[in-house]
Formats: structure tokens, sequence, C-alpha cells
């Protein structure tokens, strides 16, 4: 297949219908020392044995600090309408209250080139790299780090005002807490219910803090945020209560208090020992109203009790699954758009800002055959048309990720890219997976020229 194919009727061949690439600074940029970067709690917790796959780190990855113009290019060649990326932080502002001019103009420079080209630039403030002095003092189990995001929220967009077409707060506020601060799989390695509760709530005040700020420094952007979700599956008829608790966990306990400005009781009266201090007032902030929702969608979860009595995951052996292990669901995509709209009777516009599939690829010959890719993106792809159908409006989807790049802490090992990269020389070369969005959006832009 060399093309994805949606139905003619669909609506996300309609002209304001937004295709997009994702990538984030860490995963991308490398240079980490330079233009006045210091580091982030990534560049920290990748020294600390055994905590990422192979020892690998973000010190290089994809060089796109040095390589940013023709990746630029790059993305524009694949005919898509908008470039998702992030800011990092530690280059914004390398020590306490000290704004690096050099690192606001690297991004202005990439900006400009993205409107050159025509593209959009959809931007994430925050994509889980805290600078590391703040984690010295707390990182987000500390409730200053909250008005520290909201005060880097304002210098980026005072800064770069309506120039940044969409602005997002937090990427997956469920990571970086749960992660990074209950499991300790992440950055910066803390384990502790209450300590990821607690960096949850921190991170949901950070956004709130945001919001006004962001609306008054670029009234002409559009402001939200981006979720992970996962919808889950009962495993035996006994597990529905399994599979409710999983997503109240999983998603409600962060869209929930900006949609509803609460927290879901399920997991309030379950967390009675690890619930967060929660101020007069918190709520109402981080229920500020948003213009979207980012949902970021890879897989499912299918769940179970244990014998403790503890939710546990369970493998769906003989379905497929991706190079990382995560089951191939589209219909789940479906579900959860489906499940959303019914729970949130005030559900903004959404945007898939993720969906991907990561493979053991290789370059031969000048050609990576990512056929697992391709049969994902267009599974998933139908699966958001078919949401549409049902009612939900969706108004973008953002392929992750432009290019391999840093996997967190599976390190170079998980390759998610629609492009790849040979690391020994920084090449890339467009996977089948990218070739066939790029035929796609060529086609669409035909149709709609010829009208
Ligand atoms: C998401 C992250 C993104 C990438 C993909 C595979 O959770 O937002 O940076 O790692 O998963």
């Amino acid at each position: 297949m060399n093309q994805y194919r949606l139905p003619s009727d669909s609506k996300m061949l309609d002209s304001d219908f937004v295709f997009g690439v994702a990538t984030s600074s860490y995963q991308i940029e490398g240079a980490v020392t330079e233009g006045g970067r210091t580091p982030s709690i990534w560049d920290t917790f990748c020294k600390v044995e055994g905590k990422v796959d192979n020892g690998d780190n973000g010190d290089i990855a994809c060089d796109h600090y040095h390589l940013w113009e023709q990746d630029i290019e790059m993305i524009h060649s694949l005919g898509v309408d908008a470039y998702r990326l992030s800011i990092a932080w530690p280059r914004i502002f390398p020590k306490e209250d000290c704004v690096n001019p050099e690192g606001l103009a690297f991004y202005d420079k990439l900006i400009d080139k993205c409107h050159e080209l025509g593209m959009k630039v959809y931007v994430t403030l925050y994509h889980w790299d805290l600078p590391q002095y703040l984690e010295d003092r707390g990182g987000w189990l500390n409730r200053e780090t909250a008005y520290k995001f909201a005060n880097y929220a304002d210098v980026v967009s005072d800064y770069f005002g309506d120039k940044i077409d969409v602005y997002t707060t937090l990427n997956e506020p469920f990571v970086s807490a749960f992660l990074g601060y209950r499991w300790g799989y992440h950055a910066p390695g803390v384990e502790g219910d209450a300590e990821g509760f607690l960096a949850a709530h921190h991170l949901m005040l950070g956004h709130g803090l945001a919001m006004p700020i962001l609306r008054q420094n670029a009234p002409q952007s559009k402001h939200g945020i981006v979720f992970n979700a996962s919808p889950a599956y009962p495993n035996t008829d006994q597990d529905q209560s399994a599979a409710n608790y999983s997503e109240a966990e999983n998603y409600q306990w962060f869209i929930d208090p900006v949609l509803k400005g609460e927290y879901p009781s399920l997991v309030w009266e379950h967390q009675v020992s690890n619930r967060p201090m929660v101020l007069q007032g918190d709520l109402d902030i981080i229920s500020a109203p948003v213009d979207y929702i980012g949902i970021n969608y890879y897989s499912r979860n299918v769940v179970s009790y244990d014998e403790n009595g503890d939710i546990k995951t369970v493998k769906q052996e003989g379905a497929d699954h991706t190079h990382i292990g995560w089951e191939i669901y589209p219909q789940g995509l479906t579900d959860l758009l489906v499940r959303l709209k019914a729970r949130y009777s005030n559900f903004p516009p959404l945007y898939i800002t993720e969906n991907g599939a990561a493979g053991d690829d290789h370059c031969v010959d000048g050609e990576v055959l990512d056929e697992q890719r391709v049969n994902y993106f267009q599974e998933h792809l139908n699966a958001v048309d078919t949401a549409m159908r049902a009612g939900v409006q969706v108004n973008g989807y953002f392929a992750w990720s432009l290019m391999d790049n840093f996997e967190w802490a599976f390190g170079y090992a998980q390759r998610f890219g629609m492009v790849h990269v040979d690391y020994q020389t920084q090449k890339r070369t467009l996977k089948q997976s990218a070739i066939a969005y790029r035929n796609m959006l060529v086609t669409r832009s035909e149709e709609k020229k010829n009208g």
C-alpha cells in the first residue's frame, strides 16, 4: 500500500481538518550543552545506571538543534498542514529566573521557517524536560513549580504571542506524574503513590495558572492541553469494575478537573491516604476553559483483579503487538473517542495529537519497508473516521513521530518514526509509512485544488 485511503465522504478529507507530525524537544534536539541550555531531569536520569535501555541518552539524539532547517523542509515535503513540537524549558530558563535570548531565538527561526513553508505550529510548553535546578527543590512535588511553569508560559507567550498558532500547556500529565513520581520509570525516578498524586495535582495547577496568561498574551491563538488515554476492557465479566477504575486513574483523574472542576470520586475514595493537598480555589484555576483537548492514543488496556485485589493488565496473547510490546487495537481509538464524548457534555474540539507504532526498522538499499506501521496508520485513521461518523468532533490528526528518536526509558531501540534516522550518520530516510502519508496528503490537496 503506498497511500492511506479514507472514504471519499470522510470529514477528515475536508480542507480544515489538520494533518501533522509530532516530536518533542528532548527526544530530537541533542546539543544539550549548547545555546545556553542547562540540564533537565532527563539528562540527570539518563546517567542513572539501569534506568534507560542500553544506557542511551539525549546528548545527540537526532541532532535536530543543528539540522532543524533540513528537518523542517522534510516535514514540509510530506505535505502536512502542521508541525507539533515542544520547547525545552531549560533552553528558555537555564537558570532560576533568568531568560536566555538564545533559547527563544532558536525556536523563533524554526517557527518562522514553518510559516514560510505554509505550515502551522502547535507548540507544547512542557513535554517532560523540567529544569534540573527546579527538581533540586522538589520538582513537581513542590507547589512552587506550578508557579514557575506559569511564569515560563508567560515569557514564551509574551515573546511569541499569536505567532504560535496553537499552544499546549502540558503533554500527558499522567506520564509526567505517575511514571516520573509514582512508579519511577521516568525522570526523576521517584517512587511513591502519594508523591505521584501530589505531582499530578501540581502539574494540573500549573496548567490552570498558565491558561489565562496564554490567552492574554496570545489572544488569537488556541490554547489547550494534551492527555494520553487508553480505554480499558474487562478481562472477564467479573472485571468490569476494574476496567472502570483503570479508566478513572488513567485519564479521568486528569481530564475531569479540567472539564468538570472536580476529581473523579472513584479514585478520590480509593486513594484516601494518597490524596494530594488541594487548596481552596485550585479546582477553579484548573478548570479554566480550554479551546481544545489533545488525545494521544497508542493502545488499550485489558484488565482484571489479581489475588490481592489490585488491578493488573492482561496481555492479549495471540493479538498483534508492535515492537515495544503494545497491542494493536484500532477499535480502542473509536471506543475511546465515543466514551469521552459521552462522559463530558461540554467536550471541546479534539485533536489526535499522537498516534503511532514502534518498529524494529532497518534501512536496506535506501528503503525502509515498515509494513506493520503502514497498516497501523491506515487502521487508526479509519478508527478516527468511524468516531467522527458517530458524532465526535475531531479537528486534526498528528502522527507520532516525524522521525525515529530517543524513546525515553527505551532509548533508541524503539523506533517510532515515519522517517528512519541512522544515528551514526544522521541520515534521514522516508519509510513506506511516510510515503503513504505524503501520497494521501498530496492527493487530498490536488482534490482540494480541483474543487
Ligand atoms: C507518548 C509520548 C511521546 C512518545 C510516545 C511513544 O507517551 O508523549 O513522547 O514517547 O509516547
